[in-house]
């Protein structure tokens, strides 16, 4: 191949993922792949055409077609479904304490990992969500498992979310607890280390010492590789 290699990152909301995910995608020159987001789209859409989870699959076809894209852009990634831009619509409060209630949908799940491996097969991919480390990419060269106090992750979101109206602090800390637990707790692929991933936990270190470790593995990876 061309020598480039793929880094799994996974872990439970606000531990930093995405953010370090980027910065270590910038840092290389990989393509960076947020499938929080394929997940947030996908609820969005059933959401607001009011399909329940148990009614997913038997729409899995009209699903299956949805066009969903990431678009990396100057101040960060843009999400469409079918040519509609929902960047802002998938962070609401309102699809992050929907989406773990469609991620379990086994259906759903086996399209969009599909879509993630087609994206990792060229290599040179920093990938970030719940289950890529164990499920997803397997293979993947690098494993990340990160993790933060709930305070601290709660707190995090907090200070992102302010701008939408009425949002508490409370409120953030209670989706995150709850979004853990489906998570984990969910029959098909749950959120959990996998054996050979490397457990970081973000809770008193920036984003950028962070991301300087991930490239520092993919370092010592490579050097491993050339002996
Ligand atoms: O950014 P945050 O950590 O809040 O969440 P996200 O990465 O955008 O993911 C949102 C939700 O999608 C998660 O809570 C999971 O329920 C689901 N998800 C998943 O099941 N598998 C993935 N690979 C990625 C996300
Ligand atoms: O993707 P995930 O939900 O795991 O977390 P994120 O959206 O990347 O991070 C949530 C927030 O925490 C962002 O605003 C980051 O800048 C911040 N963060 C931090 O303050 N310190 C870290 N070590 C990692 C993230």
């Amino acid at each position: 191949h061309n020598g480039k290699i793929n880094i799994a990152i996974d872990g439970p909301a606000g531990a930093g993922k995405s953010t370090i995910a980027r910065m270590v995608a910038n840092m290389l020159s990989y393509v960076y792949v947020d499938t929080g987001a394929m997940y947030r789209a996908a609820t969005w859409y059933l959401k607001n055409r009011g399909i329940e989870p148990e009614e997913v699959n038997e729409v899995l076809h009209t699903v299956q077609n949805l066009g969903i894209e990431l678009i990396p852009g100057e101040d960060g990634q843009q999400v469409h479904v079918n040519g509609q831009d929902v960047t802002a619509e998938i962070r609401s409060l309102t699809v992050s304490s929907q989406v773990s209630r469609y991620a379990q949908i086994e259906g759903l799940r086996t399209w969009l990992v599909s879509l993630q491996r087609q994206m990792a097969l060229r290599k040179g991919v920093v990938m970030d969500g719940r289950d890529i480390g164990t499920t997803v990419l397997p293979d993947a060269e690098v494993k990340i498992y990160m993790t933060a106090t709930v305070e601290e992750r709660a707190r995090r979101r907090f200070n992102e979310m302010q701008e939408q109206q009425g949002i508490t602090l409370e409120m953030i800390a209670r989706d995150i607890a709850e979004r853990d637990r489906l998570d984990q707790e969910r029959e098909v692929s749950p959120l959990r280390q996998a054996e050979d991933a490397i457990l970081l936990d973000t809770t008193h270190l920036t984003p950028q010492e962070v991301a300087n470790r991930i490239v520092s593995l993919s370092r010592t990876y490579w050097e491993r590789e050339q002996e």
